[in-house]
Protein backbone atom coordinates (compact mmCIF):
# COMPACT_ATOMS: atom_id res chain seq x y z
CA UNK A 1 0.00 0.00 0.00
CA UNK A 2 2.98 2.54 0.05
CA UNK A 3 2.67 5.43 -1.71
CA UNK A 4 5.20 6.21 -4.66
CA UNK A 5 6.21 9.69 -6.12
CA UNK A 6 4.69 9.84 -9.40
CA UNK A 7 7.51 10.76 -12.33
CA UNK A 8 7.40 13.45 -14.00
CA UNK A 9 5.48 12.62 -17.36
CA UNK A 10 8.05 12.53 -20.24
CA UNK A 11 8.59 15.30 -22.76
CA UNK A 12 7.67 14.19 -26.60
CA UNK A 13 10.82 13.08 -28.14
CA UNK A 14 12.16 16.15 -30.19
CA UNK A 15 12.85 15.92 -33.74
CA UNK A 16 15.60 17.27 -35.88
CA UNK A 17 16.21 17.31 -39.28
CA UNK A 18 17.76 13.90 -39.52
CA UNK A 19 15.03 12.24 -38.06
CA UNK A 20 12.34 13.54 -39.92
CA UNK A 21 14.88 12.81 -43.24
CA UNK A 22 14.95 9.14 -42.28
CA UNK A 23 11.10 8.82 -41.44
CA UNK A 24 10.18 10.33 -44.49
CA UNK A 25 12.37 7.33 -46.68
CA UNK A 26 11.26 4.64 -44.34
CA UNK A 27 7.85 5.93 -45.29
CA UNK A 28 8.42 6.01 -48.80
CA UNK A 29 10.36 2.73 -48.98
CA UNK A 30 7.71 0.88 -47.08
CA UNK A 31 4.97 2.46 -49.59
CA UNK A 32 5.08 5.92 -48.19
CA UNK A 33 1.52 5.28 -46.51
CA UNK A 34 1.57 7.31 -43.56
CA UNK A 35 3.13 10.72 -44.16
CA UNK A 36 5.88 11.89 -41.34
CA UNK A 37 4.16 10.31 -39.03
CA UNK A 38 7.36 8.77 -36.20
CA UNK A 39 8.73 5.06 -36.72
CA UNK A 40 9.28 2.38 -34.34
CA UNK A 41 11.44 -0.21 -36.12
CA UNK A 42 10.30 -3.29 -34.33
CA UNK A 43 12.58 -6.41 -34.15
CA UNK A 44 11.51 -10.11 -34.40
CA UNK A 45 13.25 -10.58 -30.60
CA UNK A 46 10.41 -7.74 -29.75
CA UNK A 47 7.87 -10.43 -29.89
CA UNK A 48 9.61 -12.88 -27.63
CA UNK A 49 10.30 -12.93 -24.21
CA UNK A 50 7.69 -10.24 -23.28
CA UNK A 51 4.45 -9.47 -24.67
CA UNK A 52 4.29 -7.06 -27.49
CA UNK A 53 2.47 -4.38 -25.79
CA UNK A 54 5.18 -3.35 -23.28
CA UNK A 55 7.40 -2.19 -26.55
CA UNK A 56 4.30 -0.58 -27.85
CA UNK A 57 4.00 1.48 -24.28
CA UNK A 58 8.25 2.47 -24.26
CA UNK A 59 7.91 3.37 -28.31
CA UNK A 60 4.88 5.36 -27.09
CA UNK A 61 6.66 7.39 -24.82
CA UNK A 62 9.64 7.55 -27.51
CA UNK A 63 8.12 8.59 -30.52
CA UNK A 64 4.66 10.13 -29.05
CA UNK A 65 0.96 8.99 -29.44
CA UNK A 66 0.25 8.40 -32.95
CA UNK A 67 3.33 6.38 -34.36
CA UNK A 68 4.24 3.72 -37.05
CA UNK A 69 5.44 0.15 -36.17
CA UNK A 70 7.68 -0.93 -38.64
CA UNK A 71 8.36 -4.77 -38.55
CA UNK A 72 10.05 -5.84 -42.15
CA UNK A 73 7.52 -5.31 -44.52
CA UNK A 74 4.39 -5.00 -42.52
CA UNK A 75 3.68 -2.10 -40.66
CA UNK A 76 0.79 -0.80 -37.74
CA UNK A 77 -0.10 2.73 -36.90
CA UNK A 78 -0.21 2.78 -33.20
CA UNK A 79 -2.60 5.08 -31.59
CA UNK A 80 -2.13 5.99 -27.76
CA UNK A 81 -3.97 9.03 -28.43
CA UNK A 82 -7.86 9.93 -27.15
CA UNK A 83 -8.63 12.36 -29.73
CA UNK A 84 -7.34 9.98 -32.51
CA UNK A 85 -9.19 6.81 -30.78
CA UNK A 86 -12.37 8.67 -30.18
CA UNK A 87 -11.89 9.47 -34.08
CA UNK A 88 -11.39 5.98 -35.38
CA UNK A 89 -14.02 4.24 -32.85
CA UNK A 90 -16.38 6.58 -32.76
CA UNK A 91 -16.24 9.24 -35.31
CA UNK A 92 -15.47 7.67 -38.25
CA UNK A 93 -16.40 4.35 -36.88
CA UNK A 94 -17.66 2.88 -40.20
CA UNK A 95 -14.40 3.86 -42.33
CA UNK A 96 -12.45 0.61 -40.61
CA UNK A 97 -13.60 -2.96 -39.82
CA UNK A 98 -11.61 -5.20 -37.47
CA UNK A 99 -8.96 -6.29 -39.73
CA UNK A 100 -6.47 -8.68 -38.61
CA UNK A 101 -8.58 -9.82 -36.21
CA UNK A 102 -11.64 -10.92 -38.36
CA UNK A 103 -9.12 -12.73 -40.07
CA UNK A 104 -8.19 -14.74 -37.28
CA UNK A 105 -11.90 -15.36 -35.69
CA UNK A 106 -13.73 -15.68 -38.75
CA UNK A 107 -13.10 -19.60 -38.90
CA UNK A 108 -14.45 -20.01 -35.38
CA UNK A 109 -17.13 -17.00 -35.08
CA UNK A 110 -18.36 -16.92 -38.93
CA UNK A 111 -20.42 -13.93 -39.28
CA UNK A 112 -20.83 -12.98 -35.54
CA UNK A 113 -20.75 -9.73 -33.80
CA UNK A 114 -16.78 -9.34 -33.44
CA UNK A 115 -15.81 -10.42 -37.18
CA UNK A 116 -18.82 -9.70 -39.02
CA UNK A 117 -18.75 -7.50 -42.32
CA UNK A 118 -20.47 -3.83 -41.78
CA UNK A 119 -24.13 -4.89 -42.98
CA UNK A 120 -24.07 -8.52 -41.37
CA UNK A 121 -23.12 -6.35 -38.19
CA UNK A 122 -25.15 -3.78 -38.68
CA UNK A 123 -28.77 -5.83 -38.80
CA UNK A 124 -27.31 -8.34 -35.68
CA UNK A 125 -26.31 -5.33 -33.40
CA UNK A 126 -29.27 -4.26 -33.55
CA UNK A 127 -31.55 -7.84 -32.77
CA UNK A 128 -28.82 -8.33 -30.31
CA UNK A 129 -28.47 -5.25 -27.70
CA UNK A 130 -32.24 -5.41 -26.79
CA UNK A 131 -31.01 -8.99 -25.47
CA UNK A 132 -29.45 -7.25 -22.85
CA UNK A 133 -32.22 -5.34 -21.35
CA UNK A 134 -32.88 -4.97 -17.48
CA UNK A 135 -34.78 -7.98 -16.84
CA UNK A 136 -32.60 -10.24 -18.62
CA UNK A 137 -29.59 -8.39 -16.40
CA UNK A 138 -31.91 -8.78 -13.59
CA UNK A 139 -32.53 -12.54 -14.03
CA UNK A 140 -28.77 -12.93 -14.88
CA UNK A 141 -27.63 -11.45 -11.23
CA UNK A 142 -29.62 -14.96 -10.19
CA UNK A 143 -27.26 -16.94 -12.40
CA UNK A 144 -24.59 -15.00 -11.19
CA UNK A 145 -24.58 -15.78 -7.60
CA UNK A 146 -25.86 -19.34 -8.05
CA UNK A 147 -22.16 -20.05 -10.46
CA UNK A 148 -20.86 -17.85 -7.54
CA UNK A 149 -21.72 -19.76 -4.76
CA UNK A 150 -21.06 -23.16 -6.58
CA UNK A 151 -16.89 -22.11 -6.83
CA UNK A 152 -17.43 -20.62 -3.31
CA UNK A 153 -18.61 -24.03 -2.07
CA UNK A 154 -15.76 -25.95 -3.24
CA UNK A 155 -12.93 -23.55 -2.21
CA UNK A 156 -15.13 -24.12 1.30
CA UNK A 157 -14.62 -27.70 1.07
CA UNK A 158 -10.85 -27.73 -0.26
CA UNK A 159 -10.30 -25.29 3.12
CA UNK A 160 -12.23 -27.12 5.30
CA UNK A 161 -9.79 -29.29 7.48
CA UNK A 162 -7.04 -26.84 7.30
CA UNK A 163 -8.53 -23.57 7.09
CA UNK A 164 -6.44 -22.86 4.13
CA UNK A 165 -5.55 -24.25 0.42
CA UNK A 166 -3.29 -22.99 -2.14
CA UNK A 167 -4.64 -22.83 -5.46
CA UNK A 168 -4.65 -21.28 -8.97
CA UNK A 169 -7.34 -18.94 -8.91
CA UNK A 170 -7.29 -18.54 -12.67
CA UNK A 171 -8.25 -21.50 -13.41
CA UNK A 172 -11.19 -21.04 -11.35
CA UNK A 173 -12.01 -17.59 -12.60
CA UNK A 174 -12.18 -19.51 -15.82
CA UNK A 175 -14.29 -22.44 -14.83
CA UNK A 176 -16.74 -19.78 -13.22
CA UNK A 177 -16.65 -17.49 -16.07
CA UNK A 178 -17.65 -20.04 -18.42
CA UNK A 179 -20.50 -22.18 -16.31
CA UNK A 180 -21.94 -18.24 -15.97
CA UNK A 181 -21.79 -17.51 -19.98
CA UNK A 182 -23.20 -21.04 -20.62
CA UNK A 183 -26.45 -20.36 -18.32
CA UNK A 184 -26.85 -16.93 -19.58
CA UNK A 185 -26.07 -16.90 -23.24
CA UNK A 186 -27.61 -20.61 -24.03
CA UNK A 187 -28.66 -22.07 -21.22
CA UNK A 188 -26.12 -25.08 -20.93
CA UNK A 189 -25.04 -25.80 -17.90
CA UNK A 190 -21.41 -26.69 -18.42
CA UNK A 191 -20.64 -26.77 -14.58
CA UNK A 192 -16.91 -26.71 -15.70
CA UNK A 193 -16.34 -26.33 -11.72
CA UNK A 194 -16.77 -29.62 -10.58
CA UNK A 195 -16.32 -31.37 -14.06
CA UNK A 196 -14.52 -31.71 -17.32
CA UNK A 197 -16.61 -32.71 -20.38
CA UNK A 198 -15.71 -33.03 -24.11
CA UNK A 199 -18.04 -29.70 -24.43
CA UNK A 200 -15.71 -27.66 -21.93
CA UNK A 201 -12.57 -29.47 -23.12
CA UNK A 202 -13.40 -28.32 -26.89
CA UNK A 203 -13.75 -24.71 -25.68
CA UNK A 204 -10.70 -24.34 -23.84
CA UNK A 205 -9.02 -25.79 -27.03
CA UNK A 206 -10.55 -23.99 -29.40
CA UNK A 207 -9.81 -20.53 -27.37
CA UNK A 208 -6.30 -21.91 -26.99
CA UNK A 209 -5.84 -22.07 -31.14
CA UNK A 210 -7.60 -18.71 -31.54
CA UNK A 211 -4.62 -17.50 -29.21
CA UNK A 212 -2.08 -19.36 -30.81
CA UNK A 213 -3.19 -17.55 -34.21
CA UNK A 214 -3.70 -14.14 -32.97
CA UNK A 215 0.37 -14.29 -32.03
CA UNK A 216 1.44 -15.89 -34.96
CA UNK A 217 2.76 -13.98 -38.14
CA UNK A 218 1.78 -16.19 -40.92
CA UNK A 219 -2.05 -17.22 -41.03
CA UNK A 220 -0.52 -20.73 -42.58
CA UNK A 221 -3.70 -22.24 -41.10
CA UNK A 222 -5.36 -20.67 -44.75
CA UNK A 223 -3.29 -22.90 -46.70
CA UNK A 224 -4.85 -25.87 -48.22
CA UNK A 225 -4.65 -29.25 -46.79
CA UNK A 226 -3.29 -27.85 -42.91
CA UNK A 227 -6.92 -28.77 -42.13
CA UNK A 228 -6.26 -32.19 -42.28
CA UNK A 229 -2.34 -32.68 -42.42
CA UNK A 230 -1.29 -30.11 -39.31
CA UNK A 231 -2.22 -31.99 -35.95
CA UNK A 232 -3.39 -29.28 -34.09
CA UNK A 233 -5.34 -28.18 -36.94
CA UNK A 234 -7.17 -31.05 -36.88
CA UNK A 235 -7.55 -31.21 -33.09
CA UNK A 236 -8.50 -27.32 -33.37
CA UNK A 237 -11.49 -28.92 -36.72
CA UNK A 238 -12.44 -31.55 -34.13
CA UNK A 239 -12.85 -29.24 -31.43
CA UNK A 240 -15.02 -26.83 -33.02
CA UNK A 241 -17.17 -29.59 -34.57
CA UNK A 242 -18.04 -30.49 -31.07
CA UNK A 243 -18.94 -26.70 -30.13
CA UNK A 244 -20.72 -26.39 -33.17
CA UNK A 245 -22.85 -29.80 -32.57
CA UNK A 246 -23.76 -28.65 -28.98
CA UNK A 247 -24.67 -25.30 -30.39
CA UNK A 248 -26.58 -26.69 -33.32
CA UNK A 249 -29.03 -29.38 -31.00
CA UNK A 250 -29.14 -25.92 -27.96
CA UNK A 251 -30.55 -23.87 -31.25
CA UNK A 252 -33.00 -26.59 -32.58
CA UNK A 253 -34.84 -27.70 -29.05
CA UNK A 254 -34.93 -23.98 -28.33
CA UNK A 255 -36.62 -23.38 -31.57
CA UNK A 256 -39.05 -26.63 -30.94
CA UNK A 257 -39.74 -25.11 -27.28
CA UNK A 258 -40.27 -21.83 -28.60
CA UNK A 259 -43.58 -19.81 -27.20
CA UNK A 260 -45.76 -17.30 -29.66
CA UNK A 261 -45.56 -13.85 -28.06
CA UNK A 262 -45.40 -10.54 -29.54
CA UNK A 263 -41.98 -8.54 -29.03
CA UNK A 264 -43.42 -6.08 -26.32
CA UNK A 265 -45.20 -9.19 -24.24
CA UNK A 266 -42.10 -10.48 -23.90
CA UNK A 267 -39.97 -7.86 -22.63
CA UNK A 268 -42.49 -7.14 -20.55
CA UNK A 269 -42.85 -10.63 -19.30
CA UNK A 270 -41.81 -11.74 -15.62
CA UNK A 271 -38.36 -13.31 -15.86
CA UNK A 272 -38.78 -14.68 -12.00
CA UNK A 273 -41.28 -17.61 -13.31
CA UNK A 274 -39.21 -18.56 -16.36
CA UNK A 275 -36.95 -21.46 -16.61
CA UNK A 276 -34.78 -20.20 -19.57
CA UNK A 277 -34.21 -16.77 -19.38
CA UNK A 278 -30.98 -16.96 -21.58
CA UNK A 279 -30.43 -14.92 -24.61
CA UNK A 280 -30.47 -17.48 -27.06
CA UNK A 281 -34.39 -17.99 -25.33
CA UNK A 282 -34.87 -13.97 -26.58
CA UNK A 283 -33.44 -14.39 -29.87
CA UNK A 284 -35.58 -17.19 -30.94
CA UNK A 285 -38.64 -16.13 -29.01
CA UNK A 286 -38.16 -11.98 -30.74
CA UNK A 287 -37.18 -13.48 -34.20
CA UNK A 288 -39.79 -16.30 -34.82
CA UNK A 289 -38.65 -19.91 -35.83
CA UNK A 290 -37.51 -18.77 -39.42
CA UNK A 291 -33.92 -16.92 -37.85
CA UNK A 292 -31.15 -18.35 -39.90
CA UNK A 293 -29.46 -21.57 -37.71
CA UNK A 294 -26.11 -20.72 -39.08
CA UNK A 295 -26.03 -17.01 -37.64
CA UNK A 296 -27.10 -17.74 -34.17
CA UNK A 297 -24.73 -20.40 -34.25
CA UNK A 298 -22.35 -17.86 -34.54
CA UNK A 299 -23.80 -15.26 -32.31
CA UNK A 300 -23.59 -17.80 -29.72
CA UNK A 301 -20.28 -18.91 -30.50
CA UNK A 302 -18.97 -14.96 -30.29
CA UNK A 303 -20.65 -14.25 -27.10
CA UNK A 304 -19.23 -17.21 -25.54
CA UNK A 305 -15.57 -16.28 -26.56
CA UNK A 306 -15.67 -12.81 -25.77
CA UNK A 307 -17.50 -13.17 -22.53
CA UNK A 308 -15.64 -16.05 -21.27
CA UNK A 309 -11.76 -15.10 -21.11
CA UNK A 310 -12.35 -11.32 -20.70
CA UNK A 311 -14.08 -11.43 -17.29
CA UNK A 312 -11.84 -14.92 -15.98
CA UNK A 313 -9.40 -12.33 -16.85
CA UNK A 314 -10.64 -9.30 -14.87
CA UNK A 315 -11.00 -11.19 -12.14
CA UNK A 316 -7.64 -13.01 -12.14
CA UNK A 317 -6.26 -9.41 -12.23
CA UNK A 318 -8.31 -7.57 -9.58
CA UNK A 319 -6.97 -10.62 -7.00
CA UNK A 320 -3.78 -10.20 -7.85
CA UNK A 321 -3.73 -6.42 -7.57
CA UNK A 322 -6.05 -7.00 -4.15
CA UNK A 323 -3.76 -9.61 -2.70
CA UNK A 324 -0.27 -7.09 -2.65
CA UNK A 325 -2.53 -4.86 -0.73
CA UNK A 326 -4.21 -5.73 2.08
CA UNK A 327 -5.61 -2.93 3.33
CA UNK A 328 -7.54 -2.13 0.45
CA UNK A 329 -8.34 -6.10 0.88
CA UNK A 330 -9.89 -5.32 4.30
CA UNK A 331 -11.57 -2.16 2.98
CA UNK A 332 -13.88 -4.05 0.17
CA UNK A 333 -14.47 -6.75 2.66
CA UNK A 334 -15.83 -4.36 5.42
CA UNK A 335 -17.78 -2.95 2.29
CA UNK A 336 -19.34 -6.34 1.59
CA UNK A 337 -19.78 -7.38 4.59
CA UNK A 338 -22.20 -4.63 5.43
CA UNK A 339 -23.93 -4.47 2.07
CA UNK A 340 -24.58 -8.65 1.87
CA UNK A 341 -24.82 -9.06 5.37
CA UNK A 342 -28.62 -8.56 4.70
CA UNK A 343 -30.81 -10.97 2.12
CA UNK A 344 -30.47 -12.19 -2.03
CA UNK A 345 -27.93 -10.05 -4.07
CA UNK A 346 -29.84 -7.87 -6.14
CA UNK A 347 -29.40 -5.57 -9.01
CA UNK A 348 -30.07 -2.87 -6.22
CA UNK A 349 -27.52 -4.41 -3.72
CA UNK A 350 -24.94 -4.69 -6.23
CA UNK A 351 -25.13 -0.70 -7.02
CA UNK A 352 -24.03 -0.41 -3.48
CA UNK A 353 -20.79 -2.31 -3.90
CA UNK A 354 -19.18 0.84 -4.67
CA UNK A 355 -15.63 0.11 -3.61
CA UNK A 356 -15.89 -3.27 -5.44
CA UNK A 357 -16.83 -2.00 -8.73
CA UNK A 358 -13.82 0.86 -8.68
CA UNK A 359 -11.39 -1.86 -8.10
CA UNK A 360 -12.60 -4.40 -11.00
CA UNK A 361 -12.57 -1.08 -13.00
CA UNK A 362 -8.98 -0.01 -11.86
CA UNK A 363 -8.26 -3.42 -12.57
CA UNK A 364 -9.47 -3.43 -16.19
CA UNK A 365 -7.20 0.34 -16.37
CA UNK A 366 -3.74 -1.48 -15.48
CA UNK A 367 -4.98 -4.85 -17.71
CA UNK A 368 -7.43 -3.76 -20.34
CA UNK A 369 -9.03 -7.36 -21.78
CA UNK A 370 -7.88 -6.76 -24.77
CA UNK A 371 -4.77 -4.39 -24.33
CA UNK A 372 -4.95 -3.71 -27.92
CA UNK A 373 -8.33 -3.09 -30.19
CA UNK A 374 -7.59 -3.84 -34.05
CA UNK A 375 -9.14 -1.77 -36.96
CA UNK A 376 -8.00 -1.54 -41.01
CA UNK A 377 -9.23 1.37 -42.88
CA UNK A 378 -11.44 0.78 -45.62
CA UNK A 379 -11.05 3.70 -47.07
CA UNK A 380 -8.83 6.85 -46.75
CA UNK A 381 -9.05 8.56 -43.76
CA UNK A 382 -7.58 11.87 -42.33
CA UNK A 383 -6.82 11.36 -38.63
CA UNK A 384 -7.28 14.48 -36.42
CA UNK A 385 -4.40 15.90 -34.82
CA UNK A 386 -3.41 14.90 -31.48
CA UNK A 387 -1.44 15.85 -29.06
CA UNK A 388 2.15 14.84 -28.45
CA UNK A 389 4.07 14.28 -31.14
CA UNK A 390 0.83 13.83 -33.11
CA UNK A 391 -0.74 17.40 -33.67
CA UNK A 392 -0.83 17.97 -37.24
CA UNK A 393 -2.68 14.58 -38.21
CA UNK A 394 -1.93 12.31 -40.70
CA UNK A 395 -3.03 10.84 -43.74
CA UNK A 396 -4.45 7.24 -43.46
CA UNK A 397 -4.73 5.63 -46.82
CA UNK A 398 -7.22 2.39 -47.59
CA UNK A 399 -6.07 -1.05 -45.95
CA UNK A 400 -3.29 0.96 -42.98
CA UNK A 401 -3.19 -1.82 -40.15
CA UNK A 402 -4.13 0.52 -36.89
CA UNK A 403 -3.57 -0.90 -33.07
CA UNK A 404 -5.92 1.64 -30.42
CA UNK A 405 -3.65 0.67 -27.86
CA UNK A 406 -5.94 0.93 -24.45
CA UNK A 407 -2.81 -0.24 -22.46
CA UNK A 408 -1.40 2.68 -23.27
CA UNK A 409 -4.09 4.99 -23.08
CA UNK A 410 -5.14 3.24 -19.67
CA UNK A 411 -1.10 3.30 -18.06
CA UNK A 412 -0.73 7.53 -20.29
CA UNK A 413 1.65 9.62 -17.48
CA UNK A 414 -0.27 12.78 -19.75
CA UNK A 415 -3.96 11.35 -18.58
CA UNK A 416 -3.46 9.77 -14.65
CA UNK A 417 -1.28 10.48 -11.89
CA UNK A 418 0.53 7.36 -10.62
CA UNK A 419 -0.35 5.55 -13.29
CA UNK A 420 0.82 2.38 -12.58
CA UNK A 421 -0.38 2.67 -9.08
CA UNK A 422 -3.72 0.58 -8.19
CA UNK A 423 -5.78 3.09 -6.76
CA UNK A 424 -9.41 2.05 -7.05
CA UNK A 425 -10.63 5.32 -5.05
CA UNK A 426 -8.88 7.56 -8.57
CA UNK A 427 -11.89 7.00 -9.88
CA UNK A 428 -14.11 8.85 -7.07
CA UNK A 429 -11.72 11.84 -7.03
CA UNK A 430 -12.67 15.04 -9.40
CA UNK A 431 -9.39 14.92 -11.83
CA UNK A 432 -7.62 18.39 -12.35
CA UNK A 433 -8.13 20.15 -15.50
CA UNK A 434 -6.22 19.49 -18.08
CA UNK A 435 -5.54 21.80 -21.17
CA UNK A 436 -4.79 19.50 -23.89
CA UNK A 437 -6.77 21.11 -27.31
CA UNK A 438 -9.36 18.74 -28.52
CA UNK A 439 -9.89 16.37 -25.70
CA UNK A 440 -12.60 17.87 -23.10
CA UNK A 441 -10.75 16.13 -19.60
CA UNK A 442 -12.75 13.94 -17.39
CA UNK A 443 -15.89 15.07 -16.94
CA UNK A 444 -19.02 12.62 -15.05
CA UNK A 445 -21.46 15.12 -15.86
CA UNK A 446 -21.54 13.96 -19.49
CA UNK A 447 -22.54 10.52 -19.00
CA UNK A 448 -25.44 11.20 -16.19
CA UNK A 449 -26.45 8.28 -14.09
CA UNK A 450 -24.30 6.16 -15.97
CA UNK A 451 -22.98 2.71 -14.13
CA UNK A 452 -19.25 2.83 -13.71
CA UNK A 453 -16.65 5.45 -15.13
CA UNK A 454 -17.05 4.92 -19.00
CA UNK A 455 -15.53 6.38 -22.28
CA UNK A 456 -17.72 9.15 -22.35
CA UNK A 457 -16.84 10.52 -18.76
CA UNK A 458 -13.20 9.95 -20.27
CA UNK A 459 -13.32 11.49 -23.46
CA UNK A 460 -11.98 8.12 -24.48
CA UNK A 461 -8.66 8.49 -22.30
CA UNK A 462 -10.78 5.52 -20.69
CA UNK A 463 -11.93 2.44 -22.72
CA UNK A 464 -12.76 -0.43 -20.52
CA UNK A 465 -15.37 -1.70 -22.69
CA UNK A 466 -14.03 0.05 -26.07
CA UNK A 467 -16.33 2.91 -27.36
CA UNK A 468 -18.59 4.14 -30.31
CA UNK A 469 -20.79 2.03 -32.40
CA UNK A 470 -18.42 -1.70 -31.37
CA UNK A 471 -18.49 -0.83 -27.85
CA UNK A 472 -18.88 -3.93 -25.77
CA UNK A 473 -22.65 -5.34 -25.95
CA UNK A 474 -22.22 -7.48 -22.47
CA UNK A 475 -20.71 -4.21 -20.45
CA UNK A 476 -23.25 -4.30 -17.50
CA UNK A 477 -23.25 -8.34 -17.63
CA UNK A 478 -19.69 -8.10 -17.11
CA UNK A 479 -19.42 -5.89 -14.79
CA UNK A 480 -21.75 -7.17 -12.12
CA UNK A 481 -20.51 -10.81 -12.49
CA UNK A 482 -16.97 -9.56 -11.75
CA UNK A 483 -18.92 -7.85 -8.53
CA UNK A 484 -20.87 -10.37 -7.12
CA UNK A 485 -17.93 -13.12 -7.86
CA UNK A 486 -15.64 -11.00 -6.13
CA UNK A 487 -17.85 -9.99 -3.39
CA UNK A 488 -18.62 -13.99 -2.68
CA UNK A 489 -14.85 -14.60 -2.77
CA UNK A 490 -14.04 -11.69 -0.23
CA UNK A 491 -17.22 -12.53 2.21
CA UNK A 492 -15.27 -15.85 2.93
CA UNK A 493 -11.75 -15.51 2.58
CA UNK A 494 -8.75 -13.58 2.94
CA UNK A 495 -6.08 -13.98 0.44
CA UNK A 496 -2.13 -13.99 -0.41
CA UNK A 497 -0.04 -14.12 -3.46
CA UNK A 498 1.79 -17.67 -2.53
CA UNK A 499 5.06 -16.61 -4.17
CA UNK A 500 6.13 -12.76 -4.86
CA UNK A 501 4.37 -10.66 -7.63
CA UNK A 502 6.81 -11.11 -10.37
CA UNK A 503 6.44 -14.54 -10.43
CA UNK A 504 3.09 -13.68 -12.10
CA UNK A 505 4.40 -13.34 -15.17
CA UNK A 506 2.23 -12.56 -18.12
CA UNK A 507 1.02 -13.85 -21.28
CA UNK A 508 -1.55 -11.84 -24.34
CA UNK A 509 -3.40 -13.23 -26.28
CA UNK A 510 -6.50 -12.08 -27.43
CA UNK A 511 -6.28 -10.76 -23.73
CA UNK A 512 -3.90 -10.42 -20.63
CA UNK A 513 -3.39 -13.65 -18.65
CA UNK A 514 -0.80 -15.06 -16.14
CA UNK A 515 1.85 -17.64 -17.98
CA UNK A 516 1.32 -20.14 -15.06
CA UNK A 517 -1.85 -19.22 -13.13
CA UNK A 518 -2.45 -16.96 -9.69
CA UNK A 519 -1.56 -19.18 -7.22
CA UNK A 520 -3.11 -17.91 -3.91
CA UNK A 521 -3.12 -18.78 -0.74
CA UNK A 522 -7.16 -18.99 0.99
CA UNK A 523 -7.64 -18.39 3.95
CA UNK A 524 -11.33 -18.44 6.10
CA UNK A 525 -12.29 -15.91 7.41
CA UNK A 526 -13.30 -16.33 10.86
C1 LIG B 1 -16.81 -6.12 -27.77
C2 LIG B 1 -14.38 -5.84 -23.57
C3 LIG B 1 -17.42 -9.04 -21.59
C4 LIG B 1 -19.69 -9.51 -25.81
C5 LIG B 1 -15.93 -5.74 -26.78
C6 LIG B 1 -14.94 -4.69 -26.91
C7 LIG B 1 -14.25 -4.64 -25.76
C8 LIG B 1 -14.82 -5.62 -24.87
C9 LIG B 1 -13.09 -3.71 -25.42
C10 LIG B 1 -14.74 -3.79 -28.14
C11 LIG B 1 -13.81 -4.47 -29.12
C12 LIG B 1 -13.44 -3.57 -30.30
O1 LIG B 1 -13.86 -2.42 -30.39
O2 LIG B 1 -12.68 -4.05 -31.15
C13 LIG B 1 -14.98 -6.72 -22.71
C14 LIG B 1 -14.54 -6.92 -21.35
C15 LIG B 1 -15.39 -7.83 -20.78
C16 LIG B 1 -16.37 -8.18 -21.80
C17 LIG B 1 -13.34 -6.24 -20.70
C18 LIG B 1 -15.38 -8.40 -19.41
C19 LIG B 1 -14.85 -7.81 -18.36
C20 LIG B 1 -18.35 -9.39 -22.53
C21 LIG B 1 -19.48 -10.25 -22.31
C22 LIG B 1 -20.11 -10.40 -23.51
C23 LIG B 1 -19.39 -9.61 -24.48
C24 LIG B 1 -19.85 -10.88 -20.97
C25 LIG B 1 -21.37 -11.16 -23.86
C26 LIG B 1 -22.17 -11.73 -23.02
C27 LIG B 1 -19.06 -8.67 -26.71
C28 LIG B 1 -19.43 -8.58 -28.11
C29 LIG B 1 -18.60 -7.60 -28.67
C30 LIG B 1 -17.74 -7.12 -27.60
C31 LIG B 1 -20.50 -9.39 -28.82
C32 LIG B 1 -18.60 -7.11 -30.12
C33 LIG B 1 -19.50 -5.92 -30.24
C34 LIG B 1 -19.61 -5.38 -31.66
O3 LIG B 1 -18.65 -5.45 -32.44
O4 LIG B 1 -20.68 -4.87 -31.97
N1 LIG B 1 -15.84 -6.26 -25.51
N2 LIG B 1 -16.08 -7.49 -22.94
N3 LIG B 1 -18.32 -9.01 -23.86
N4 LIG B 1 -18.05 -7.78 -26.44
FE1 LIG B 1 -17.15 -7.56 -24.66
Amino acid sequence: DKEQQQPPPPKPKQRNLLDNASNLLTNFLSGGSVGTMPVAEGAVTDLFGKPLFFSLYDWFLEHGSVYKLAFGPKSFVVVSDPIVARHILRENAFCYDKGVLAEILKPIMGKGLIPADLDTWKQRRKVITPGFHALFIEAMVRIFTKCSERTISKLEQLTESEGQVIMDLEAEFSNLALDIIGLGVFNFDFDSVTKESPVIKAVYGTLFEAEHRSTFYIPYWNLPFTKWIVPRQRKFHSDLKVINDCLDNLIKNAKETRQEADVEKLQQRDYSSLKDVSLLRFLVDMRGADVDDRQLRDDLMTMLIAGHETTAAVLTWSVFLLAQSPTKMRKAQAEVDSVLSNGAITVESLKKLEYIKLIILEALRLYPQPPLLIRRSLQPDKLPGGYNGAKEGYEIPTGTDIFVSVYNLHRSPYFWDRPNEFEPERFSVPKKEESIEGWSGFDPSRSPGAMYPNEIIADFAFLPFGGGPRKCVGDQFALLESTVALSLLLQKFDVELRGSPDEVEMVTGATIHTKNGLWCRLRRRT
